[in-house]
C-alpha cells in the first residue's frame, strides 16, 4: 500500500496544514491556535503562520499533545454536478473538482478516472496511486454503471448492438449490458427530471442504463451516438462495488471501511492475474 507521508512528494508542509489534516482544527482554526503560541514543533513554539514541518522527522504538539498525520490514504467519493472538469487544476482557470473536495486536509488527492464536464455523478478520489493505478487498469474489469437520458427510443436491435459490442471509431467496444429504464424506475429521473419528455425536434427521448468497463474518452456517449441515439445526459451512479448512496449532488464523503476493502479486493484480484 502506498504511503502519502513516504510518497506524495508534498513535505514539507505548512504548519497549518499539518494541524487541518492531523484534524486538530480547521485550517482558520489552526492558525489561531498558532497565533495563540499553542502549537510547538520539537518543543519550541512556532507561531509564524508560513512555518513549515516535516511531518516524517518533527514532532508537533497542541498544548503539549502530540498531532499526527494519518499514514494511511485517503478514499472519498464525490457526486459530482455537471460543469466541472475532473481535473485538479486547469490552466484556463475553469471550474474543477478540486474546488469541490478536501484538497487541505489530503494533500495528493487526485481523481481515479474521468466524468466529463457535463457529465454527473460517481467520481473516486485517493491518495493512493497504486490503487487508483490497479482500478484503471482494463485487466481488472471495474464495471461502471451509467444512467443516460437520449434522444429518440433505441430499439431491441439497438440494445442488442450494445449488448454485443458496438463497433466505435477506434474498435469494438467490449460487450455491455444495456436496458431502457422505466419512468418508475428510481435513476430515471436522475436524468429525466420531468420525466421523458421531448427533444428539440419533438422527438421523443428515452433513458437507457448501461453497464460497461472499459473506460475510453466519451465512451459512453460515443457507444450511443453508434446506435443512433445521443445523449442528452449522462450520469453514472456506480463505481465498480461503490454507489453514491447518502450524497446529495455536489457532496463529498470518505469511504466506509468495507467500501476500501471492496476495492482492496479489486485491487489483489489484478495481482493474481
Ligand atoms: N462516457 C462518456 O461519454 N462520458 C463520461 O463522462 C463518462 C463515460
Amino acid at each position: 500500500m502506498s504511503d502519502p507521508i513516504r510518497e506524495d512528494g508534498l513535505y514539507p508542509m505548512r504548519l497549518q496544514r499539518f494541524l487541518a489534516r492531523a484534524g486538530v482544527a480547521s485550517r482558520r482554526g489552526s492558525e489561531r491556535l498558532m497565533t495563540a503560541g499553542r502549537v510547538r514543533v520539537n518543543g519550541i513554539v512556532v507561531s509564524e503562520l508560513g512555518s513549515k514541518v516535516d511531518p516524517r522527522r518533527d514532532v508537533v504538539t497542541v498544548d503539549g499533545i502530540e498531532c499526527r498525520i494519518e499514514a494511511r490514504p485517503a478514499y472519498l467519493m464525490l457526486y459530482k454536478p455537471a460543469g466541472y472538469l475532473t481535473t485538479m487544476s486547469d490552466p484556463y482557470a475553469r471550474p474543477t473538482v478540486a474546488a469541490l473536495v478536501p484538497v487541505d486536509e489530503f494533500p495528493g488527492l487526485y481523481p481515479v478516472g474521468r466524468l466529463d464536464m457535463d457529465t454527473t455523478g460517481l467520481l473516486l478520489f485517493t491518495t493512493d496511486g497504486d490503487l487508483g493505478q490497479a482500478l484503471l487498469h482494463p485487466s481488472r474489469h471495474v464495471t461502471k454503471h451509467y444512467v443516460a437520458l437520449v434522444s429518440g427510443t433505441p430499439d431491441e436491435r439497438d440494445l442488442d448492438r450494445l449488448r454485443a459490442g458496438v463497433m466505435l471509431e477506434d474498435g469494438p467496444a467490449a460487450p455491455a449490458r444495456a436496458e431502457l429504464l422505466s419512468p418508475r424506475d428510481p435513476l430515471f429521473s436522475v436524468v429525466a427530471p420531468r420525466g421523458a419528455g421531448r427533444t428539440g425536434g419533438g422527438e421523443k427521448n428515452a433513458v437507457v442504463g448501461l453497464t460497461i468497463h472499459e473506460g475510453r474518452k466519451h465512451q459512453v456517449k460515443k457507444m450511443m451516438q453508434a446506435v443512433g441515439h445521443k445523449v442528452l445526459r449522462l450520469h453514472r451512479d456506480a463505481f465498480g462495488p461503490l454507489t453514491l448512496s447518502g450524497l446529495a449532488e455536489g457532496g463529498w464523503r470518505k469511504l466506509h471501511d468495507d467500501e476500501v476493502g471492496a476495492l482492496e479486493a479489486l485491487r489483489k484480484g489484478r495481482e493474481q492475474l
